[in-house]
């Protein structure tokens, strides 16, 4: 029997604890920006017709448009399959390629044209343009390489965990060449963060580089991989082999010993395979493509599982007429591939779509705020792509800067947080000279593609707005009770997605109930129902929509934190406090930070006995170093006499981040403890 009412949660309920008045504080409504009519003239999208095609009554045949940019060897007898809900079969039947979508196919028009630039942090050294044709050499042997040297086959995992260089394309495209399922680890991720991957994908192989540059120095990386096999064996987990990337072909780069008849130097192992070429694998298009790991609400991140048909279908698609890409466009994104940013944005989109696209190994700023204008200046880059922390980072570093170079973007994007209105601007004024377009792109790792954003030859553009739901997508804002809030009421909530899309994921790892529960359980009125239309998809994100549709993305209601438009989970941060012998309990809190938006502050108490030092405060923060790498470095570690309690006993987390965040924390009479909170201040200070 339907039951209406909103399932009951017996979970802590995730809240959206904005006010109005907050959010009418920080930012009111801003103009509208209308896109150049030369913007328009040549943009792959401009009829406005396709919103009506996208309506949700059309549901789901609009989304045989994006199929339809592929080339399939047997085209899909069913698009959308929705009979084991929320797990949704899109393009059922069909058999397709990802690699013979981004190489094969672009042969027989751009063999010569340049598919990724290659562009070394250090300056002097010349930009690496490998075509279309070098791409399918490349991709061919390796991928011959690991048929036969690591008698890899579809379906299997592969743990990569490489810098942004060419070679790390060239390493996806040969997974998916034969249908192996890759598992990209962001390569500032430590080799703890790699080994948890690895075990959790169980993959036998793990691909890496010796080094590579930021910041001005080359990094030692093979010795991540040592101890991503070491600590992936104290798991019970073998990893067999590990192939080593040369950062510069012919000479090892690494102070780190290889370990014989474990690693191999794939420059050496590839000699074998020269000239070798492989038919790509026919797969279905509900096999999966790859694996990202993301953090969630609890200690261990959570592997998204993407697949083929429907994910390349949907970045296609957003690429061709969100990002506006066409062949003869240089495309550059500035995101890494260890994210899924990079992945869809960066390798699948574009490549599909025949683009060129820019690969830079090191951080913008190196040398200086004027490194991004030049490359920009020296490739002819016409689409850039970045994120609010790299525009506020340029921005502080170089206020100047972009107007000195004769670079000409007609497309920028901004993507990873929530951009002010300010920021917004001097990004459109100074780095897009008043003449690109930006799209404020919201979305997520497990979506695979853009959720909310203006289609940039159609719609206007408001600073600080993501937009409406691009073509297909029908948001929808929930209430914490389950009532949905009416359109454009300006109300906060939870952005929720009413209809599935062929870009989500398909589940996550190994953990198919916690997919169920963690995405569609809050807001679905019948567990038991095989209607689509029951299952909302939760984002988890705060949100407000405006009267002209748009929406205003507010932020994480869960335990996430975004550094720099990277997610971190603050449970996963606590778990490595907690690998500290002398630590007894961790609260990580959210603080708001000028260039980063968010950073994590850690509050430790110790054990009975134990004295607050400098070197315990350290030695915790080199625990989450080595747990999960330099990203999730706290700000401060706090060592505190207590941890403000309910009478439940619970950490009462708010208390901590007002006081981090110099906020007044409100009534403390109802703690258990509250004297400790003057205390907790002073350690603080
Ligand atoms: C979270 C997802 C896939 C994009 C890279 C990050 C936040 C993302 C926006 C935006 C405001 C945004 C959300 C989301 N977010 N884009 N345009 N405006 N917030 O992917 O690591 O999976 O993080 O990033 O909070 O839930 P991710």
């Amino acid at each position: 029997m339907a039951n209406n009412k909103p399932l009951r949660r017996s979970r802590k309920q995730q809240s959206v604890d904005i006010s109005e008045a907050q959010i009418a504080v920080h930012w009111r409504e801003e103009g509208y920006f209308s896109p150049r009519a030369q913007f328009i003239a040549q943009a792959n999208l401009t009829n406005k017709g396709v919103l009506k095609r996208f309506s949700l009554d059309k549901f789901p045949g609009y989304y045989e448009e994006f199929a339809d940019l592929l080339d399939w060897y047997k085209r899909w007898k069913k698009t959308l399959d929705t009979s084991n809900p929320p797990f949704w079969r899109w393009f059922v039947g069909g058999e397709i390629n990802a690699c013979y979508n981004c190489v094969d196919r672009h042969l027989a028009k751009h063999k010569n044209k340049t598919a990724i630039h290659f562009v070394p942090e250090t300056e002097h050294e010349a930009i690496q343009h490998v075509t279309y044709q070098e791409l399918y050499v490349r991709v061919n042997e390796f991928a011959a390489l690991l048929r036969d040297f690591c008698g890899l086959k579809a379906g299997d995992r592969v743990t990569l965990h490489m810098p942004m260089v060419a070679e790390l394309p060239i390493a996806m495209l040969a997974c998916a060449r034969l249908g192996v399922i890759h598992s990209q680890v962001f390569s500032g991720f430590s080799g703890k963060a790699c080994a948890d991957r690895a075990v959790d994908s169980e993959s036998r192989v793990l691909i890496t580089m010796d080094a590579y540059y930021r910041a001005g120095s080359l990094l030692d990386h093979k010795e991540k991989a040592d101890i991503a096999v070491a600590e992936a064996a104290k798991d019970g987990h073998k990893v067999d082999k590990v192939l080593i990337w040369q950062r510069y072909p012919g000479k090892y780069s690494s102070p780190t010993q290889l370990v014989a008849g474990r690693d191999f130097i794939v420059n050496d192992v590839l000699k074998q395979y020269r000239g070798k070429r492989l038919e790509p694998v026919r797969l279905p298009a509900e096999a999966p493509l790859f694996l990202m790991y993301t953090s969630g609400t609890t200690g261990r991140p959570k592997g998204c599982q993407h697949s083929i048909g429907g994910y390349l279908a949907y970045v296609t698609w957003t690429s061709k007429f969100i990002q506006d890409i066409h062949p003869e466009d240089v495309y550059w994104c500035m995101a890494d591939i260890g994210w899924i940013t990079g992945h869809s944005y960066i390798v699948y989109g574009p490549l599909a779509l025949a683009a060129s696209s820019v690969v830079y190994e090191g951080v913008p700023t190196h040398p200086d705020a004027g490194r991004p204008w030049r490359i920009a200046e020296d490739l002819d880059v016409n689409i850039f792509h970045t994120s609010p922390t790299a525009i506020r980072a340029l921005r502080r570093a170089g206020p100047e800067e972009p107007a000195k170079y004769n670079h000409h973007f007609k497309h920028m994007t901004t993507v990873g947080e929530p951009i002010e209105p300010e920021v917004w601007k001097w990004y459109y004024k100074v780095v897009g000279k008043s003449k690109a377009v930006i799209v404020d792109t919201w979305w997520q790792t497990e979506n695979g593609g853009f959720l909310c954003s203006t289609v940039p030859g159609i719609h206007k553009m408001k600073p600080g707005s993501a937009g409406p739901g691009i073509p297909g997508i029908h948001p929808v804002i929930y209430d914490d009770e389950g009532n949905e809030l009416p359109a454009g009421s300006g109300k906060a909530g939870n952005i929720c997605i009413r209809n599935p899309w062929p870009g989500g994921f398909q589940t996550i790892w190994k953990d198919p109930a916690r997919f169920v529960t963690q995405y569609y359980s809050r807001y679905c009125k019948n567990p038991k129902s095989k209607n689509w239309r029951d299952w909302p998809y939760m984002a988890g994100d705060g949100a407000v929509q405006a009267a002209d549709g748009y929406y205003r993305i507010l932020g994480r209601i869960d335990d996430v934190i975004n550094v720099a438009g990277h997610r971190l989970g603050t449970k996963e941060i606590e778990s490595a406090a907690l690998t500290v012998a002398e630590v007894a309990e961790a609260a990580v809190v959210p603080v708001a930070d000028p260039i980063k938006g968010k950073v994590p502050d850690l509050y430790v108490s110790l054990k009975p006995g134990l004295q607050a030092s400098k070197a315990l405060a350290d030695k915790v923060s080199g625990a989450v170093v080595f747990q999960i790498g330099p990203i999730a470095r706290p700000r401060t570690v706090v060592i505190v006499p207590d941890m403000p309690k309910t009478r439940s006993g619970k950490i009462m987390r708010r208390v901590l981040a007002a006081i981090s965040n110099h906020q007044d924390p409100g009534d403390v009479s109802t703690l258990a403890n509250p004297e400790v909170v003057e205390k907790i201040k002073e350690a603080a200070k």
